[in-house]
């Protein structure tokens, strides 16, 4: 197979773009969940405006709280804590940082006229 037809395969659920709010909706350092698709996903604004989306459930608790958790820095990785049994995810990766088996998706994420849209 030629690697065209290799990079044109489509999932069977087509990712896309979504509109969630406007950026001013979400506070600095917070975090807000949004319904797309079906999926709770966790989104933080860093000061910087910097944004991060990835799910909201946290797989310890199994509980969606994670839009709730406290951003901040852990070793130079920006972090949030669960506000359940406080385990860290990085905000880049999805990577809990206590447990390496553990890993919540990210998804993309970006401002378009002062809107935010998640891809998913
Ligand atoms: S996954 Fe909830 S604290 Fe670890």
């Amino acid at each position: 197979m030629n690697q065209l037809q290799a990079t044109t395969a489509q999932p069977a659920t087509a990712v896309a773009w979504h509109p969630v709010c406007a950026l001013e909706d979400i506070w600095p350092n917070m975090g807000v969940c949004a319904l797309i698709e079906g999926q709770q996903i966790a989104i933080f604004r860093l000061k910087d405006d910097q944004l991060y989306a990835l799910d909201n459930r946290d797989p310890h608790s199994d509980a969606n709280v994670l839009s709730r958790g406290l951003v901040g820095d852990l070793g130079g990785e920006l972090v949030v804590a669960s506000p359940i049994y406080k385990h860290h995810y990085q905000l880049r990766t999805g990577l809990c940082v206590e447990d390496a088996t553990v890993c919540l998706n990210v998804y993309p994420v970006e401002v378009r006229d002062g809107r935010v849209w998640v891809q998913r």
